[in-house]
Formats: C-alpha cells, sequence, structure tokens
C-alpha cells in the first residue's frame, strides 16, 4: 500500500511494508516514479527493523527500536510499549487520513495530513482515541517526524535568542545523536522557535534543496533532530514530554498541535516565502487587511500615562499621519510601576477620573483607532484580584511563589479564571471603541504546580495553551473589529498557532535599529512581513539619522515608539514624509514576497516585490564599517528577466538587474529606500 501527497513541486510518499511498518518513502521533488517499501529485518542483535527503517510515527517499547520516538503511553495494566498496524486509510484531492491502531489494547491513532499545494507545504497532525474503558496515560505525544533523504549528512538552520536579544540564526552539521530544541516555559520562549530547516551544506538564500517546517503551538514544544548509526537524518517534531502527561479518558481524544513543513529547490529564500504565503493565506485571521501605522508611547512614558499627557501625544502622532494610538502599560487601576495592578482590568481612577472614553473620543476625533495594552494571564501580589484570589495563580501548595517582575502566573487552565477574563476584557471591549489590543506576556513559569486540577497535574502544560487560546478566541469572536498583537517581553510568543489568533507579533524590545536589521531577516525566515511589527523609537546612538530608522521600520508593519514630544518641526515633517512614503508602497511590503539580498559585514539589503512582479520596494543599510571599505554590490531577485525594471533613474531588464546588479555607495549608518517599476 502507497499513498502519495503531491503539492504543485514535491511529493510526500508513505506506505506499508510487508511486515507492517508505517514508512516514509520520499519526502522532495515530484518523480514520475517512488520507492516501494523496504524490509528490514535488524542488523545484528542489537538493533531491530524499527531502528533502520524510516517509520512514519514510531512508538515507544516494541522491538529492539532506540530511536526517538514520537508516542509513549502507559495502559492501565502498566504495559507501556504502544504497537500500532495500519488499519485503514481514507484519501481526499487535499487530505489523507490513516487510522492504526494498537494491536491489543484500545487505542486508536489517526495520523492527518493536508495539502497545501501552491504553498509546497503539508501540515500533519494527530488524533489518539481510547475507544476502551480504563484510562491511557499519554507520556509523549509528538506530531510528527520527518524524514530525509537517507545516506546524507544534513546541516540544521534555528533560531534561537533571550529576552531583548531574540532571532539568532545558527546553522550548525548534524552529527549522530539527538540535537534538541525545546521550550520548557510555558509559551513559545524567546530561547527557541519551535521551527527548522535542514539542508545538505549547499544551500544559499537563491539554490539548492531545503526541507523546512514549524509547528503551530504557543506553550512548551520540541524539536529532536537526529542522526542514527545507519546514516538516517529525521526531526520530529510537537508538544514537549518534559513534564507531560495527559490521561486519555474511555472514549476521549487527543488533538495534537499542527506542524507544517514543505520542501523546495529554491534556496533558504524561497523556504521562507512558502511559510509568509501559508500563513497569510491560511493561517492570519485579518491577511489582507492593510496594517495602520501606529504610534505606542511605552519606551517615553512607561507607566506614566493620563488622559492629558496621552492626548497631547495623540495629536502629535495624528500630525505626523499615525493611524492608530496605542496606550500601553500604566492605565488601569493602581498601575503605577510593575508592582501593582495587573489583573484588575479596569482604568484607573486617578489618571482616567472619567474612565477611557474621553482619551479614545479625543483620538477617534484626531482620525486614529484606538488600542489599548493588556496582559491578561499574569496578576500581580498587590491586586485586588489576587487578593480575592490567592489560589487562582500556578503555584505548588507548600511552595513559595517565585515573583518575576513583581507578578506571578494566572492557571489559564481553570475555567474560572477563563470566565473572569472573558467578563473583564469583554466589558473593556463592549464599552469602548477598541480597535487593537497588544496582548503581553511578561515572564515564565516557575513551581508549575495545579493542586487542585481534575486529573494529572501535569495536564497543565497543554490545558493552559488551551485555556489562552479559549480566552482568546471568544474575544476576537466577540469582537471581530480588534486587530491583536501578540508579544510576550518582545518576541517571546511567535509561532503559527498564535498567528491563527493574532495578526501581528512584536518581535524585540530591543528596537535598536542596527540591531532590529538582523532581527527582522531572522523572523522573516519564518514570518511574512504583515506580522512584524517595527517601531521608529530613540534607542541607539543618537546619530543615527531618522531616515535610517524609518527604514528599518518600515520593512514591516511600521510603527512609532519614539519620544515624539521632542521633536522638532523638522524632524516632525521628515516623519510625516517618510510614514507618507510608507502608505504609498506598504501594500508591497506587507503584501509582496520578500527577498533578503544581503546581510554580511555591516551591510543589509531586502527587496519587496508585488506578486504579480511588477512593482518592488528596495532598501539598503550600511551600519558601522570602518575605513577603508568596499561599496555594496546586490543582485535583485525575483523579477521577470525579459522585463525592463526603472530603479532609481536607471533602466535595465531584469534579468540584468539578478546577474549584474548593481553598485551602492552608502556612508556609516546610510540608508536607501527606492522604487522598482517595470516598464
Ligand atoms: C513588554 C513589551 O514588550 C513592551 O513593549 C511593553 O508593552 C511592556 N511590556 C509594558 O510592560
Amino acid at each position: 500500500m502507497i499513498w502519495k501527497l503531491e503539492t504543485n513541486n514535491t511529493a510526500y510518499v508513505i506506505g506499508v511494508n510487508q511486515a507492517g511498518y508505517l514508512l516514509n518513502l520520499h519526502w522532495g521533488a515530484r518523480l514520475p516514479d517512488y520507492p516501494s517499501p523496504s524490509e528490514s529485518e535488524g542488523y545484528a542483535s542489537f538493533n531491530g527493523a524499527g531502528q533502520i527503517l524510516p517509520e512514519e510515527y514510531p512508538t515507544y517499547g516494541m522491538g529492539l527500536n532506540y530511536t526517538e520516538p514520537c508516542l509513549k503511553a502507559t495502559f492501565s495494566d502498566g504495559v507501556r510499549g504502544v504497537a500500532l498496524q495500519f488499519d485503514s486509510a481514507q484519501q481526499t484531492d487535499n487530505t489523507l487520513t490513516l487510522t492504526l491502531k494498537d494491536t491489543h489494547y484500545p487505542l486508536t491513532v489517526k495520523l492527518h495530513y493536508q495539502i497545501y499545494a501552491e504553498q509546497d507545504i503539508i501540515a500533519r497532525h494527530v488524533t489518539l482515541i481510547n475507544t476502551g474503558d480504563t484510562p491511557i496515560t499519554l507520556e509523549r505525544a509528538w506530531t510528527a517526524r520527518w524524514h530525509f533523504p537517507p545516506g546524507d549528512s544534513y546541516y540544521l538552520h534555528h533560531l534561537t535568542g533571550r529576552w531583548n536579544d531574540e532571532w539568532v540564526h545558527h546553522r550548525e552539521r548534524l552529527t549522530n545523536g539527538v540535537k534538541i530544541l525545546e521550550s520548557r516555559r510555558i509559551t513559545t520562549s524567546h530561547h527557541h522557535n519551535p521551527y527548522f530547516a535542514v539542508e545538505r551544506g549547499d544551500a544559499t538564500e537563491t539554490h539548492g534543496e531545503v526541507w523546512f517546517g514549524a509547528l503551530a503551538w504557543s506553550g512548551n514544544w520540541k524539536i529532536a533532530a537526529e542522526v542514527t548509526e545507519f546514516q538516517s537524518t529525521r526531526v520530529s517534531i510537537g508538544l514537549n514530554d518534559w513534564d507531560f502527561a495527559w490521561v486519555l479518558e474511555p472514549g476521549e481524544t487527543f488533538t495534537s498541535p499542527i506542524a507544517y513543513a514543505g520542501y523546495t529547490q529554491q534556496g533558504l529564500g524561497a523556504a521562507s516565502r512558502c511559510l509568509h504565503d501559508l500563513i497569510r493565506k491560511h493561517i492570519l485571521p485579518h491577511s489582507d487587511l492593510t496594517r495602520k501605522v501606529l504610534y505606542n508611547s511605552w519606551e517615553t512614558t512607561l507607566f506614566d500615562v493620563d488622559e492629558e499627557s496621552q492626548k497631547r501625544y495623540a495629536e502629535i502622532a495624528a500630525e505626523i499621519g499615525c493611524e492608530l494610538f496605542v496606550m500601553d502599560d500604566g492605565w488601569f487601576h493602581g498601575r503605577n510601576n510593575d508592582t501593582s495592578g495587573l489583573g484588575d482590568w479596569w482604568a484607573d481612577s486617578v489618571k482616567f477620573p472619567n474612565g477611557l472614553t474621553p482619551l479614545i473620543e479625543h483620538v477617534n476625533q484626531l482620525g486614529m483607532d484606538f488600542g489599548l495594552w493588556l496582559e491578561p494571564e499574569m496578576v500581580n501580589p498587590n491586586s485586588e484580584l489576587y487578593r480575592a484570589h490567592p489560589d487562582w495563580v500556578i503555584h505548588f501548595a507548600t511552595r513559595q511563589r517565585t515573583p518575576a517582575r513583581n507578578q506571578l502566573i494566572l492557571n489559564m487552565a481553570r475555567p474560572d479564571v477563563q470566565a473572569y477574563l472573558i467578563e473583564k476584557i469583554d466589558r473593556l471591549l463592549t464599552e469602548h471603541n477598541i480597535r487593537f489590543i497588544k496582548w503581553d506576556m511578561n515572564r515564565n513559569v516557575s513551581e508549575p504546580g495545579w493542586q487542585d486540577a481534575p486529573r494529572d497535574q501535569r495536564e497543565l502544560w497543554v490545558r493552559y495553551v488551551h485555556g489562552v487560546y479559549h480566552v482568546w478566541e471568544t474575544l476576537k469572536n466577540n469582537h471581530p473589529q480588534v486587530i491583536w498583537q501578540s508579544c510576550s517581553g518582545g518576541g517571546g510568543r511567535a509561532d503559527l498557532g498564535i498567528l491563527r489568533l493574532a495578526d501581528q507579533i512584536w518581535i524585540s524590545d530591543n528596537t535598536e535599529p542596527t540591531r532590529r536589521l538582523a532581527m527582522q531577516a531572522n523572523f522573516s525566515r519564518i514570518f511574512p512581513p504583515n506580522t512584524m511589527e517595527a517601531w521608529v523609537t530613540d534607542m541607539g546612538e543618537q546619530t543615527i539619522p531618522l531616515a535610517f530608522r524609518f527604514h528599518v521600520s518600515m520593512c514591516g508593519v511600521l510603527g512609532v515608539g519614539a519620544n515624539i514630544s521632542r521633536w522638532t518641526d523638522a524632524q516632525k515633517a521628515e516623519a510625516a514624509h517618510w510614514i507618507n512614503e510608507y502608505k504609498r508602497v506598504r501594500h508591497i511590503i506587507q503584501q509582496g514576497d520578500v527577498f533578503q539580498l544581503y546581510q554580511q559585514d555591516g551591510y543589509y539589503a531586502t527587496q519587496y516585490l508585488s506578486q504579480d512582479q511588477r512593482n518592488g520596494v528596495l532598501f539598503a543599510f550600511r551600519t558601522y564599517r570602518p575605513e577603508p571599505t568596499t561599496p555594496l554590490v546586490i543582485r535583485l531577485q525575483g523579477l521577470s528577466p525579459d522585463h525592463t525594471y526603472t530603479i532609481n533613474g536607471v533602466s535595465h531588464s531584469g534579468a540584468y538587474w539578478m546577474t549584474i546588479g548593481m553598485t551602492i555607495q552608502l556612508h556609516n549608518f546610510g540608508s536607501i529606500m527606492w522604487d522598482i517599476h517595470q516598464v
């Protein structure tokens, strides 16, 4: 038995061999024919067939197989081996479901596949069903294993970081053993992102085979990249099994998060564009909506907000052309610094004696939408909410609760916590004309206890995320006009799961423009520019020109977070000019294809091109390079070779721009923004 999943340019082929192993037979280019399932008797008395064959969804405990399993479970009699046998298949044009059943126990496993033909991407998830009458405890329930062609060695690309320093790109050779990337922090985390790209060591931005993927999950996750002693390389992806358990009661189904993965022969840039296209067309809620230019005073005022001062910032923001005014932290009950207030989601009566409405109306009269900051999952011990419900936080009953930024985490798995948040935020959104919410999360978990959990306390890891999704989704459905930003102290919650709810991502609290350039390029390996919020602020060397700051932020969803009350008339006029320029080209930036042309030795260049290849925008930057130096030479990408394009007053064929390219002279902290027009 063989099943083929074909996208426009790729094929994913699965089969069952005579011994009953479900195997991956091919993942790569579409071919006229594909390999048949192979057999194996193992190797010596030390390795069974499972150790050698490319199993599609291996389980723990059966045969001499010591590679990473995707599924580990304990049945009620204590048996810990899962033996799956192929049962049936259902295939449509775009989907395949393979049903496997345990040979002895009442456990059904369904492997679900969905084809995104245009994006050359396949989505996978699993459902696990207890068809018996005693509970089954799941200890690992990964989403998918992806195999690469055997016999070769591979390089892994991944992204790491920490607060204020996210989106660092790594490329490393995979050698025998298991390389783990993961989050144990109850959220996606700044530290690793659930994304991988794998290549043979010869892929560039524009050339070479690349296999890539990402998990749509905003909690603990794990990627295991394994090379076996039989030169087989595979990547498994799913929920983290660190401290994980899930009790599958009789009749219940457990559904894993979705993993998306694809293949291209056109290098790392093409892999990113496949993901961008998938996210824009199939994941983002308001993907077609033009992202507005926002103003946010956080970096200037911190918690010091009130009606009068925010009105003044709003007036200047409107004057320079902002379209959305967001009030950040500091606006709610008792919030004068980070020691109090979280959880009490109503306007502070000292700062806003007449509530939020006068400010919102003022902002609306200035022609802007109004947005607000929230941190729903958090509570300060110094708050009315905590005083009323100290048991609502994640904690171990007999242990100290470790505060971070003076706050504790609400147990989002609890229905009463979910109901409280839905009620409070729903009221805010119903009573006010709020069009944008920045949903923040400013710490990671500690003491991960849930004393009165209905089942195993370790279900917290998954149920917490389900709780976040439930609250967010309920509010989103009740208030479809709201645009949501996912923020977690910057880029701590950026993943394809949250992008089913959030429209935009705050990628880092680090807004220093030269550092941002690499961050933005690396963030763009996964996420499209219409999700990437980028503000012009005062951070960094004051000698960095305003134009440079704007050009950096124009590469995504432009915002302003600088102290605009100190800007001179000339600075305001310049800001207004760049905001206008952004509005002129933002449809290309937000919806077009992105090409990372250059990222080396202080030079950066990024090109945006409309899907019809007719119009584009080119940005180039020089950060700091000591003299003597050479100019930046770049070759464009993605143009139609036979058409003529005009760039900065010069016309050449697309082929010329892509082969000969152009030389750009820039001084330190110089930048350019040039239109690309097909003649
Ligand atoms: C962290 C965010 O990343 C900042 O932009 C700001 O919203 C602060 N939190 C507010 O506390």
